[in-house]
C-alpha cells in the first residue's frame, strides 16, 4: 500500500455539483407525440433486424415525456444539486430547422427547466445526444459538411428559447461514440458502416458544428445569459499491457491520442488533431495508396475558430484498457487499424454487467491527473459514470455501490493530491433506461424502472439510498 491509497480527505470541495444524468431518447418515449419528428434512433430502431437487443424501442422508454414528475420525485430524492439531461432536437424541430417549431416540446423542456429552478436544482443540458432527427441524417448527417450550420442554427435556437434559465450548456455528447459505433462499425444509429473514412469526416463535422455554436453562444447569448458551454468527452484510461515495453508505452499515447486526443486537442489545445494522430493516419494512408490523408484537414481559419471553445471539460469515465502495440500495417483502413494499438481488458478486474465496462476505479484517477496535465488544468465535471446490472437486477445492489464508493474514493485522491479541479460528479443514469443496442437488457439506473408495468413505476436501488448520504454531507 502507498502512501496516497487512503484519502487524506474524505469531503468534496464546497459547491461540489452532484448530479445524474440521462438523455432524451433513452428514457422520454413519447416517440412520435404532439408533433416530434423521426431521429435516426426512432428509424434504427423500427427498422428492426436484431441490431438492438430483442428488436426493443425507445418508443416508449421510461414514459419520461409523460411522467416528468415522476423523475422529478427521484431527483429531489436523492437531493441532487444538479441534473443533466438532454434536448431531443427533433421533438423541438421536427425536420431539424427552424423552419418549424414544435410549441409543444418547448413547452415540456421548459416544464422540466423551471420545475427544477424551483426547487433550487441546477439544469445541465445537452443538446444533441446521439438523436439527430432523420430528415437532417438524409441529407448526409454528420457525413455532410452542411450540419455544422444546421446544428449552429439549432444550437442558437436552444440558447435563445432555454439561454435566460440554462447556464449550462453541452453541445454534444460523445462524438467519439457517434463516430466511431454510428458511423465505422455500424453497432449504433444510424448504422453506417463507412471505415477509416467516413469516421474522420464525421469527427471533422462535429468539432467544426461544436465550435461553431460556442461561438454563437459567446457573440450573441453570453453577455446576457451569462453560461458556459462545452461538450462531453468519453474516454477510457489506458495503461502498458507490458510496463516495461516502449513499444506498449507508445501504444497507449496513440490510443489516448484516438480516443481522447481527437476532440480534446483542437477544443482545449490548439486547434488542431494530435500530432500522432496526423503523422499515423497520413502514413497509414500513404501506404495504403491513399493521394491525401484520411484525415481531413483544418484550414488555419478552422484551427482559430476550433481553439478554446469550451469553458469547462466535461468527461464521461467508465472504463480503462490495457494497450498492447499491435503491427497493422497489413490491415485493411480503419480508426482500430489507424492506431497500431490492441485494448485489452485485464480478466481480473470484475464485470458487473455490460461485457465492456470492467470496473477500474484508480483508472479515473489517472484519466482527470492526464486531463489536468494536458489540457491546460481545466475545470472538470464528470459528466457520466456508471455501473451496469443485467436485468432482471436486485434492489439491493450493495456490490455496484461498493463499486460507486471507490470511484469516489479515488475522485477525492484526484482532488486533494493531485489538485485536479474537479467541479462535480454526474451518475449515469438518473434511471434504468433504454440502453443502445443493448436495449433494456442492461440496467444503469439508480431507479430501478420496471418496464413491465404499463406506468413505469421508479424504485431506488440501494445505491441511490447511499448517494443520498453522499451527497447530503458532501462527504464519503
Ligand atoms: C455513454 C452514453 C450514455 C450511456 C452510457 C452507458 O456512452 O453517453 O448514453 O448509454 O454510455 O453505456
Amino acid at each position: 500500500m502507498d502512501s496516497l491509497s487512503n484519502p487524506p480527505s474524505f469531503q468534496f470541495p464546497a459547491g461540489f455539483a452532484w448530479g445524474a444524468s440521462t438523455s432524451a431518447y433513452q428514457i422520454e418515449g413519447g416517440w412520435d407525440a404532439d408533433g416530434k419528428g423521426p431521429s435516426v434512433w426512432d428509424t434504427f430502431c423500427h427498422q428492426g433486424g436484431g441490431r438492438v437487443f430483442q428488436n426493443q424501442t425507445g418508443d416508449v422508454a421510461c414514459g419520461s415525456y409523460t411522467q416528468w414528475e415522476d423523475d422529478l420525485k427521484c431527483i429531489k430524492q436523492l437531493g441532487l444539486t444538479h441534473y443533466r439531461f438532454s434536448l431531443s432536437w427533433s421533438r423541438l424541430l421536427p425536420d431539424g430547422t427552424t423552419g418549424f417549431i414544435n410549441q409543444k416540446g418547448i413547452a415540456y423542456y421548459n416544464r422540466i427547466i423551471d420545475d427544477l429552478l424551483a426547487n433550487g436544482i441546477c439544469p445541465l443540458v445537452t443538446l444533441y445526444h446521439f438523436d439527430m432527427p432523420q430528415a437532417v441524417e438524409n441529407q448526409g448527417g454528420w457525413r455532410s459538411d452542411k450540419t455544422v450550420e444546421i446544428f449552429n442554427e439549432y444550437a442558437r435556437f436552444c440558447f435563445d428559447t432555454f439561454g435566460n434559465k440554462v447556464k449550462f450548456w453541452i453541445t454534444i455528447n460523445e462524438p467519439h461514440v457517434v463516430a466511431e459505433y454510428g458511423y465505422e462499425q455500424g453497432l449504433i444509429a444510424p448504422g453506417v458502416t463507412d471505415p477509416g473514412i467516413g469516421v474522420y469526416h464525421v469527427g471533422h463535422n462535429m468539432i467544426k458544428a461544436h465550435a461553431k455554436a460556442w461561438h454563437t453562444y459567446h457573440l450573441l447569448f453570453k453577455e446576457k445569459q451569462h453560461g458556459q458551454v462545452s461538450i462531453s468527452l468519453d474516454s477510457d484510461w489506458a495503461e502498458p499491457f507490458d510496463p516495461s515495453s516502449v513499444k506498449d508505452q507508445e501504444a497507449v499515447q496513440r490510443y489516448l491520442a484516438f480516443n481522447l486526443g481527437w476532440f480534446a486537442h483542437p477544443v482545449f489545445i490548439n486547434g488542431d488533431y494530435p500530432p500522432l494522430m496526423k503523422s499515423q493516419i497520413s502514413s497509414k494512408s500513404k501506404q495504403q495508396g491513399f493521394m491525401d490523408s484520411r484525415l481531413p484537414e483544418f484550414t488555419d481559419e478552422e484551427m482559430k475558430m476550433i481553439q478554446g471553445t469550451a469553458d469547462f471539460f466535461c468527461l464521461n469515465y467508465y472504463t480503462t484498457r490495457k494497450v498492447k502495440h499491435q503491427d497493422s500495417s497489413h490491415t485493411k483502413p480503419s480508426i482500430k487499424a489507424d492506431q497500431d494499438a490492441d485494448a485489452i481488458q485485464d480478466p481480473s478486474w470484475p464485470v458487473p454487467g455490460i461485457e465492456w465496462l470492467a470496473v477500474v476505479p484508480w483508472g479515473l484517477r489517472k484519466l482527470l491527473k492526464f486531463i489536468k496535465d494536458t489540457f491546460k488544468d481545466p475545470e472538470i465535471y464528470i459528466t457520466e459514470n456508471g455501473f451496469a446490472q443485467i436485468d432482471p437486477a436486485p434492489l439491493d445492489d450493495s456490490q455496484r455501490w461498493e463499486y460507486f464508493r471507490q470511484t469516489l474514493s479515488e475522485i477525492l485522491k484526484g482532488v486533494h493530491v493531485d489538485a485536479v479541479n474537479l467541479k462535480g460528479y454526474f451518475v449515469w443514469s438518473l434511471l434504468d433506461n433504454f440502453e443502445w443496442h443493448y436495449g433494456y437488457s442492461q440496467r444503469f439506473g439508480l431507479f430501478h424502472v420496471d418496464f413491465e408495468n404499463p406506468k413505469l413505476p421508479r424504485t431506488p436501488y440501494r445505491s441511490a439510498l447511499e448517494y443520498k448520504k453522499v451527497i447530503s454531507q458532501n462527504c464519503l
